[in-house]
C-alpha cells in the first residue's frame, strides 16, 4: 500500500534570493492552467475515493506544484550544476540536456553546466569520463539526433566518491536524468548529502520507455517508443495479410511493464493477441494462447500477435527453455528468457501438428525503438520536465522527481516513485480497451 502520508519534499533551507523569474509569476494564481506556488495539486480525482477519506481539504494527500518561484535557494549567478544520464537509451534524453542548459543559462544566467559521461560512472574520479562543459552553443541541436549527447551506463556508484566529486567541482544541483534503479541512485545520493551536512540539491528527471515509474503520469520517451513499435506491428500485419496462414509475431521491450504493447497495438487496431507480463497465460490446451491462435488464422486467414519482452516468464520456466539464467544487469534487472523465440517455435510446432499452413514473420524492432530522437509530442514533454526540474532545483528543492498529475506538473518525493512500479493493471481500462479491440479471449491462463 503507497504510503501517501508525506508527500512533501525535502528542502535544502529557506529561500534566500529574488527570482529573475519573479515578475513573471509575481501575479499569477491558480486557475485552470496554472498552479500558484503555495497551492498543492490533489492526488486522488474521483469523489469516491475523495469520500472514502473523509478528511478535510488541507489534509488531503497533496503534491507541490511544478513551476518557478518568486524566491531561490541558490544565487543563480553562482550556481553551478552537474547533468547525467543513466540507464538504457531513451528518445528525448538529448532534449532534455538541452531543456535544462537552455534555462538554467537563458532565463536564470547559471554560472556554469557540466554534463559527466556514462552514467554515475562518470562522477567517479579515475573513471577516465572527462565532462563536457555544456553551454546554449554546445547543447544548441542536440535534440535533433536520439541517444545522449553524454552518453550512458548502469549501475550505482558509491555515494561517498560521486559527492565527493560535486564537492571538488563546486556543484550545487546534480539533474539525474534516468529510470528506476537510477532514481535508486539519486536518493541515496540526496540521503548521503543530507547526512553530511552539504547543501547540494539532487533532482530526478524520470526516463524509461516501458513507462513503468509510477506517479509521475507518464515518461518521456514512451509515446515516440510505441508510436515506433506501431509501425512494426503494421508490417507484421501487412507481412501475415499478404501470406497463406500468415501469422506477424512482434516483440516489444517492457520488462515488467507492457504498456508499450498495449499503445503500440491500440495506435493502429491491427493486432489480434497482446501478451504482457501482467497478465499470465498457458500456451498449450483448449483455452490456451496457441488455440485461439490457430482458431483465429482459420476464420480470419491471418493473425498479428504483440508480445512484450516480459510476458509469459512463467511459461518459459515451465518448458525449462527459458535461457534465464538468474543473472541481473548492472542495474540489478533479472535477465529475461526469449519468449519471443519460444513463441516462433512454439506456433510453429502447433500449426505442424494440425497440419495448417503457416507463415510466420517475426519482428524484433528491440534498440531500433529507443534509439530515435524524441517526436514533436515528447520534445514538448521534455523540454517542459526540464523547466520544471530547473524551477525545483534552483529552488532549493532536493530529492524529488518533476511529474505530471492531472495534467499539472508537481514535484514528488523520489522515495514515492521508487516504493513501486507502475503496471498495466488486468482490471483497468486500459487493458479492457486492448480486449476490446483484439478481441482475444479474456483469459488464457
Ligand atoms: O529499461 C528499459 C528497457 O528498454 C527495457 O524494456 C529493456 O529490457 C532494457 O531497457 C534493455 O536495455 P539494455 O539492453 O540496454 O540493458
Amino acid at each position: 500500500m503507497t504510503d501517501l502520508a508525506d508527500l512533501r519534499v525535502a528542502r535544502l533551507g529557506e529561500p534566500r534570493f529574488d527570482s529573475p523569474l519573479a515578475g513573471f509569476v509575481a501575479d499569477r494564481r491558480s486557475n485552470e492552467h496554472y498552479v500558484d506556488e503555495d497551492d498543492r495539486v490533489i492526488f486522488h480525482d474521483t469523489v469516491s475515493q475523495l469520500r472514502d477519506l473523509a478528511a478535510p481539504v488541507d489534509e488531503l494527500p497533496s503534491f507541490e506544484p511544478g513551476g518557478p518561484r518568486r524566491r531561490l535557494f541558490f544565487a543563480p549567478g553562482s550556481t553551478k550544476v552537474g547533468i547525467v544520464t543513466c540507464g538504457g537509451l531513451c528518445p528525448g534524453l538529448n532534449d532534455v540536456i538541452r531543456g535544462l542548459v537552455m534555462e538554467l543559462a537563458k532565463h536564470y544566467g547559471v554560472a556554469g553546466a557540466v554534463g559527466y559521461r556514462h552514467g554515475f560512472a562518470g562522477l567517479i574520479r579515475g573513471s577516465g569520463h572527462q565532462p563536457m562543459r555544456l553551454t546554449p552553443e554546445t547543447v544548441h541541436d542536440i535534440n535533433q539526433h536520439g541517444g545522449t549527447v553524454l552518453g550512458s551506463s548502469r549501475g550505482a556508484q558509491d555515494p561517498d566518491l560521486v559527492i565527493d566529486r560535486l564537492v571538488d567541482d563546486r556543484i550545487d544541483i546534480l539533474f539525474v536524468i534516468g529510470g528506476d534503479g537510477s532514481m535508486r541512485g539519486a536518493a541515496g545520493l540526496a540521503r548521503r548529502i543530507q547526512q553530511r551536512g552539504l547543501t547540494i540539491s539532487v533532482i530526478g528527471i524520470p526516463k524509461t520507455i516501458d513507462n513503468d515509474i509510477p506517479f509521475i503520469g507518464q515518461s518521456f520517451g514512451f509515446v515516440t517508443s510505441f508510436s515506433v513499435a506501431a509501425r512494426s506491428i503494421n508490417a507484421a500485419m501487412i507481412e501475415a495479410r499478404a501470406a497463406v496462414g500468415g501469422v506477424g509475431l512482434v516483440k516489444l521491450m517492457g520488462r515488467h511493464s507492457g504498456f508499450i504493447a498495449c499503445y503500440a497495438a491500440l495506435a493502429n487496431h491491427e493486432a489480434d493477441f497482446v501478451l504482457i507480463p501482467e497478465v499470465p497465460f498457458r500456451l498449450g490446451g483448449p483455452a490456451g494462447f496457441l488455440s485461439a491462435l490457430h482458431q483465429r488464422v482459420k476464420d480470419a486467414g491471418h493473425a498479428v500477435v504483440v508480445v512484450a519482452e516480459g510476458a509469459g516468464q512463467d511459461v518459459l520456466e515451465a518448458t525449462r527453455e527459458s535461457g534465464a539464467t538468474g543473472a541481473t544487469d548492472a542495474s540489478g534487472n533479472q535477465a529475461l528468457g526469449d519468449i519471443g523465440a519460444h513463441l516462433r517455435s512454439a506456433i510453429t510446432q502447433h500449426f505442424r501438428k494440425q497440419g495448417s499452413a503457416l507463415s510466420l514473420k517475426y519482428i524484433d524492432p528491440g534498440y531500433a525503438i529507443r534509439s530515435v530522437r524524441a517526436d514533436p509530442h515528447d520534445s514538448v514533454y521534455c523540454v517542459r520536465l526540464a523547466q520544471a526540474a530547473v524551477h525545483a532545483g534552483m529552488a532549493g528543492r532536493t530529492d524529488m522527481v518533476v511529474g505530471r498529475r492531472h495534467n499539472r506538473f508537481v514535484h514528488v518525493p523520489i522515495s514515492l516513485v521508487v516504493s513501486q512500479g507502475n503496471r498495466v493493471a488486468p482490471d483497468g481500462d486500459l487493458w479492457l480497451s486492448v480486449l476490446e479491440s483484439t478481441a482475444q479471449p479474456v483469459s488464457m491462463a
